[in-house]
């Protein structure tokens, strides 16, 4: 008589690292660390400063943040400094 055996199967299971990928896609990447400053005496009207990182006029915000929210699901926006 044959001996029916349940075949034996090796499963791995491995965690994949991976690199978180940079917020930022190519802003001033040759600074070790981007900052702008802006102080409330400097500010004559409402100004809107990019917080997604794809700003053409970073570092204040041109709507670009739409298209971003729009095509990953996020919900980012600009940082408003408003005047008194
Ligand atoms: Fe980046 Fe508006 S373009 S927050």
């Amino acid at each position: 008589p044959s001996v029916c055996r349940p075949s034996r199967t090796r499963i791995v299971v491995r965690a994949e690292t991976s690199v978180a990928s940079p917020i930022n896609p190519n802003i001033q990447k040759e600074n070790p660390k981007v900052v702008d400053t802006v102080t409330t005496s400097s500010v004559e009207k409402q100004v809107a400063y990019c917080r997604c990182w794809r700003s053409g006029t970073f570092p204040k915000c041109n709507g670009a943040h739409v298209a971003w929210n729009k095509e990953t699901g996020d919900n980012v926006g600009p940082l408003l400094i408003k005047k008194d």
